[in-house]
This record gives structure tokens, C-alpha cells and sequence, in this order.
């Protein structure tokens, strides 16, 4: 290779990695002209992003669904689903640190929330509402009085990390899927049909 064709090809494979990481939204449905519903979920294991996107379902499709890891810019939503699946009680620390950098722009968009938790794959009650969102996720968000979901989600122990695998093995946690799409769906038009 000729010194100048490679000076020229090295410095665009430095170009590319140099752009920023491009953040899409999950955009499965063809009845979205209405850009003014997001997602917003945080997982593990992929629970919560399943959730996301049956709520959306559930919207006729209008809501992008994204993951906060990607750190979206939320600033052209003007209505916003806030969720998450938990780990010892919470939602991870990225979504708990996202909500707190975007406080002020999230507050009066926020229509609904939800949680994806295991709660030892018994039926969740008011007693999970007031720990996990109310007491969590709502107080995180600064809202209260939006409609709100705790669904039970899933063990899947190949998806886990070596550390949460062993935690499972240990607690004698089986694999299981109580994660319901038309429950997640149901929820979707609740909060569309709140506004
Ligand atoms: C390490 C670990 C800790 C968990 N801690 C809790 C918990 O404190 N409370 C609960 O109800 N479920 C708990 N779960 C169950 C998860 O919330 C449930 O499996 C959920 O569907 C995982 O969501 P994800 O697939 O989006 O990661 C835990 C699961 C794991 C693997």
C-alpha cells in the first residue's frame, strides 16, 4: 500500500471511531406519525425492554421505546413512560443517576410508570406499589397520582452475569417467564386513556 493511501485509511478508521455513538429508538410499529410518546426503560436481562415495547403495543405503537443506557434526549417528548426492572430492591444505577441529571426536563412529561421485579413469583399488591414505585421510582421521578404497573418479570440464568447467576443458584431461584405482553399492553392504554 502506497504511505499516502495508508496515512488516508488510517485516519479515517480514527474518523470513525471519533463520531458520536447515534442513539435510535426502538421503532417496530407503522402507525407512528405522533412523536410525542417515549419509553424510557432500564434492564438486565431484557425484561423491562419487552414491557417497553408491549406498552407501546398497547399505544397503537405511538411510543419509541429506549434504553437508558443509551442516554436519549428526551427534550422533543412531551409524554413519557418511565420503567424499570429491580435488583435488590431498586433500579439500576443508570437510571436512577438519569433521572436525577434530567429531573426538571422529565417532571410535568412523566405519565406513567412501572416496575419489572421477580417478587418471588408471587402476585404483586399494594405492598410492592408503595416500595417500588411510590416509595422508589415516583419519588426518583418527582411525580405522584400518574398511573403506575408492577409486572413480574423473568429469570433467564444464560442472559445473567457469573455474580448474579450464583445469587439465583444460591437463593435456589428457578428460570421462570411471568412477564405477561397483554398485561404490559393493558397498562399502555390505561395511561394513554389517562390523558
Ligand atoms: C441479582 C438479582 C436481584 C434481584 N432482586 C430482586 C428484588 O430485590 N426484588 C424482586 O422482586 N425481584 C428481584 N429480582 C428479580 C428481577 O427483578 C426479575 O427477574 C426481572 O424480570 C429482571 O428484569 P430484567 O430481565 O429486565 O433484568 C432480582 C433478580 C436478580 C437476577
Amino acid at each position: 500500500m502506497k504511505k499516502r493511501t495508508f496515512i488516508k485509511t488510517t485516519l479515517l478508521g480514527l474518523a470513525a471511531f471519533a463520531l458520536p455513538k447515534k442513539v435510535s429508538a426502538l421503532e417496530y410499529y407503522p402507525n407512528g406519525p405522533d412523536k410525542k410518546w417515549a419509553v424510557l426503560y432500564s434492564t438486565w436481562c431484557g425484561s423491562s425492554r419487552d414491557a417497553g415495547v408491549w406498552i407501546s403495543e398497547g399505544m397503537d405503537g405511538i411510543a419509541n421505546v429506549f434504553d437508558v443506557r443509551e442516554n436519549p434526549d428526551l427534550s422533543d417528548y412531551e409524554n413519557i413512560v418511565v420503567g424499570g426492572s429491580i435488583r435488590s430492591g431498586v433500579t439500576s444505577d443508570v437510571m436512577q443517576e438519569y433521572l436525577k441529571r434530567n429531573a426538571g426536563l422529565l417532571k410535568s412529561k412523566i405519565r406513567g410508570l412501572f416496575v419489572v421485579c421477580g417478587n418471588r413469583m408471587e402476585a404483586p399488591g399494594p405492598e410492592q406499589t408503595k416500595l417500588l414505585i411510590d416509595d422508589h421510582l415516583a419519588k426518583l421521578c418527582g411525580v405522584s397520582s400518574v398511573p403506575s404497573k408492577v409486572f413480574l418479570g423473568r429469570v433467564t440464568l444464560g442472559l445473567m452475569d457469573a455474580q448474579a447467576r450464583e445469587m439465583m443458584t444460591r437463593m435456589n431461584m428457578p428460570e421462570y417467564d411471568n412477564l405477561k405482553r397483554a398485561e404490559c399492553m393493558a397498562f399502555g392504554r390505561e395511561v394513554l386513556e389517562s390523558i
